[in-house]
């Protein structure tokens, strides 16, 4: 039978609770989705009582919703599970209070979001198993950046390890509850036409591409020690390659999933300082415009000295040395204030042996372009006889759209509204296993060390453009380029 779930939200009042736990919450409230959840207890360092904190997140959910998902009735409800606790990460008496209030309850299962900074997950969880506020039915999940490199990582780990089983620690990865990165799994391993073309006898590369319009937003300090390479491709687009590369797993069950991705992430090759040149691209957003708005440059934005080492844009040229991938470089790229927001997944497929046709062969390359966001689609491109009379037949592409969007009424779930169902359902499908965690981290390291031995320069970038020069010449130099 499901067992009732207290979830305690460390760092509750913080920027992530406000703008997207909460209205997960919410809407998981106004889905239906929530008849398991029966508290949530808001810790923070503020003085508040639950009164304030409710008439907060009242104020909040009205900012961040969009308008018509509002309802006063569903805020009734939800609002009457809503708790606050004040907790300073080191005081035994607020712990032992919290303790308290979740013996008063009838949920035998307590889960701990931990939103707070890292470097306090290990305090946090011993002070819940030293005043019994974490039983035996306990869950944690673990908000990221996990660590800044490997070492930290896994000093992390093992502090939340000496409080949590590997099966109670759901460690988040917001990518990989976006609907389209699930749809991955099903168009890859739903669709028998795609199966026997996955691989690199048939696909020349593969280029996943996270590009966002806003700068650092306030979180210059934050971002100045953490650079994209740290932020986004440690995580999310090693999580999106190592969905689109995996092998078939024996089920779709958690551990088996886990253990393709696994695989994927041993196989990367090591990126290093005698090719890591050629290899990465750093660069840095100066002024300029994006969506018509002038904006500033990050050094100005960041405020922050020593800034000028940190990268706000990353491309890399990553090999998966194993027997289906060998050979076919995956381009990675992420950066802030590009010329627009988008993520997406391009499969591109090797080029006819020889052209019949008027075109430059070049253009004579089939792609599988999986869109992420903001809109989530995949499409065909395919080619197809341009209409006309001349004898000299050329081909144009034609876009096959491959996802029923029109006939998808219904609402879209949001990332966190997902994770925090399947955290509070205990399925762990979708979050990141230990060994994952920290073998993305080794190969991160690699590079983070290469680009300090060789002293690899941050080009700077106009905001408002996909990135430096030095990202098209990273294509360019095997012959090809970025899909656009
Ligand atoms: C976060 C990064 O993990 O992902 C942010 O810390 C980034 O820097 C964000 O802006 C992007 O998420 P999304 O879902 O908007 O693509």
């Amino acid at each position: 039978m499901s067992q009732m779930v207290d979830l305690v939200i460390f760092g509750g009042t913080g920027d992530l609770s406000t703008r997207k736990l909460l209205p997960a919450l919410y809407q998981l409230h106004r889905h239906g989705l929530a008849d398991r959840l029966r508290r949530i207890i808001a810790t923070g360092r503020g003085e508040l009582d639950t009164d304030s904190f409710r008439s907060e997140a009242h104020a909040n959910l009205e900012r961040f919703l969009p308008r018509d998902q509002w309802d006063g009735a569903i805020w009734e409800h939800f609002r009457d599970t809503l708790h606050y606790v004040k907790v300073e990460a080191d005081d035994d008496n607020d712990y032992r209070q919290l303790a308290q209030l979740l013996d008063a309850g009838d949920a035998p299962v307590r889960l701990f979001y931990l939103a707070t900074l890292p470097s306090l997950y290990g305090a946090i969880c011993a002070q819940l198993k030293n005043t019994g506020a974490a039983n035996t039915h306990s869950r944690v999940v673990l908000e990221k950046p996990l660590g800044h490199d490997l070492a930290s990582c896994r000093a992390i780990n093992e502090e939340v390890a000496a409080v949590f089983a590997e099966e109670a620690t759901f460690r988040i990865d917001h990518y990989l509850g976006k609907e389209t990165v699930q749809n991955l799994l099903a168009v890859r391993f739903g669709n028998p036409l795609l199966h026997p073309v996955w691989k690199n006898t048939f696909v020349d590369n593969v280029q996943i591409t996270v590009a966002e319009e806003i700068g650092v937003e306030g979180r210059g300090g934050y971002y100045a020690k953490t650079g994209a390479l740290r932020d986004m491709v440690q995580n999310h687009l090693l999580q999106v390659l190592s969905i689109v590369a995996m092998e078939p797993p024996a089920s779709l069950d958690a551990a088996d999933i886990r253990d393709e991705k696994m695989k994927v992430l041993r196989c990367l090759e090591p990126i290093t300082a005698s090719n890591v040149k050629e290899r990465t691209v750093r660069g840095r957003y100066d002024a300029g415009a994006v969506g018509g708005q002038a904006v500033k440059g990050f050094l100005e934005e960041a405020e922050y000295r020593d800034a000028e080492g940190t990268e706000t844009f990353v491309a890399i040229k990553a090999l998966i040395n194993n027997w289906r991938w060998a050979g076919v470089p995956f381009y990675l790229r992420t950066g802030k204030r590009l010329s627009r927001r988008y993520s997406e997944i391009v499969i591109e497929f090797k080029k006819q042996p020889f052209s019949l046709f008027a075109n430059d062969p070049n253009e004579l390359t089939n792609k599988l372009v999986i869109r992420l966001q903001p809109d989530e689609t995949i499409s065909l491109h395919t080619l197809n006889k341009k209409p006309g009379l001349t004898r000299n037949l050329r081909l144009q592409p034609v876009e096959l759209h491959l996802t029923a969007d029109s006939n998808h009424k219904g609402d879209s779930y949001d990332a966190y509204e997902r994770l925090l169902l399947d955290a509070v359902n205990g399925d762990q499908t979708l979050f990141m296993r230990r060994d994952e965690v920290e073998t993305a981290w080794r190969w991160i390291d690699t590079i983070i060390g290469a680009w300090e031995e060789t002293g690899m320069p941050v080009k700077p970038y106009n905001s408002g453009t996909m990135g430096p020069n030095a990202a098209t010449a990273l294509t360019a130099r095997d012959d090809r380029n970025w899909y656009e």
